[in-house]
């Protein structure tokens, strides 16, 4: 950027400088075993804390949108339209009703994304760079957390969120097929590791929908946490009606009922998250 007044060239602030959020990509290409939940839930918890937390809506089905407040006629610009190149990350974001936590929303044409930019050189990094730029503007306050929910299939879509992503937290759903699948996500997490995000990580495995009446809940968390040891989290989210309940209402269960048990497993996992971040950092510092 080429300054008027002193006539020197100084970096324009949406490059290096400036400040980049944690970007968690949720994923898991089995359909329905609450990626969009923990999305809006692990946001909203996460914005609770004081964090500026932005989730990004790639899913064409848009649940994430609809579930916190978002419907599906006011969507005028979607992640579509930056995806493909027409509109910049910020200008498409979205209050809630949560202070501090914002909704990037998606529209159904981006189910037809691969067929639009699939050829072009970029077609992996559009996320990445959008993220990139979110904090450019020096006026506004910058996020600190994106998590973005991805589609239930290892696409484009996810391939994007994964080269944008530091790390990916992944939700597995408490029941007989739990693990079916996953090697498949992981082979997938170390191919993008290996040719589009080297510093990419698995943050951690979440599971979800826990029945602490039906015996065969507790044998998956035992042999998830048998084959995938400490990557999985000490929070285990149960299957709670009030969950279901909430994205009928265009509300995280958090705000739909605070006190349920699936409120306070969110608040416990967003701790958890926190906590595994301050490791990761601490880390990477020294
Ligand atoms: N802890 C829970 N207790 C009860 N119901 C839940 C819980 N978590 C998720 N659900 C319900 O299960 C269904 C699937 O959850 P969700 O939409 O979060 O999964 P998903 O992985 O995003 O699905 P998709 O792959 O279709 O995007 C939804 O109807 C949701 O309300
Ligand atoms: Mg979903």
């Amino acid at each position: 950027m080429f300054d008027q007044g002193s006539g020197e060239v100084v970096p324009f602030p949406g490059g290096d400088d400036a400040p980049r959020p944690r970007v968690l990509a949720i994923a898991n290409q089995k359909g329905g075993v609450g990626k969009t939940t923990t999305a809006i839930n692990l946001g909203t918890a996460l914005a609770a804390t004081g964090e500026e937390v932005l989730v990004i809506d790639l899913d064409p089905q848009g649940n994430a949108s609809t579930g916190l407040g978002i419907d599906h006629k006011s969507r005028e610009v979607s992640t579509y339209d930056v995806l493909t190149g027409e509109a910049l990350l910020r200008t498409i974001i979205r209050d809630t009703a949560v202070p501090r936590l914002a909704i990037a929303p998606s529209t159904l044409d981006l189910a037809g994304l691969e067929l639009e930019i699939g050829q072009e050189r970029d077609r992996a990094f559009r996320l990445r760079d959008a993220v990139t730029a979110l904090n450019a503007d020096p006026t506004e306050p910058p996020f600190t957390y994106v998590l973005v929910d991805c589609p239930p299939s290892l696409n484009l879509l996810t391939i994007n969120a994964m080269t944008a992503a530091d790390a990916i937290l992944v939700p597995l759903q408490c029941e007989f097929f739990a693990l079916e699948g996953l090697s498949q996500l992981l082979k997938t997490v170390d191919q993008v590791k290996s040719s589009l995000n080297p510093e990419l990580t698995i943050h951690g495995i979440v599971l979800t929908m826990y029945d602490a009446r039906n015996n065969l809940s507790g044998q998956v968390v035992a042999d998830v946490r048998e084959f995938m040891g400490e990557k999985v989290y000490e929070t285990v989210i149960p299957r709670n009606v009030r969950v279901s309940e909430a994205p009928s209402y265009g509300k995280p269960v958090l705000v739909y009922d605070l006190k349920c048990a699936g409120s306070e497993a969110y608040l416990r996992l967003a701790t958890e998250v926190i906590q595994r971040e301050k490791r990761l950092t601490e880390r990477l510092a020294g």
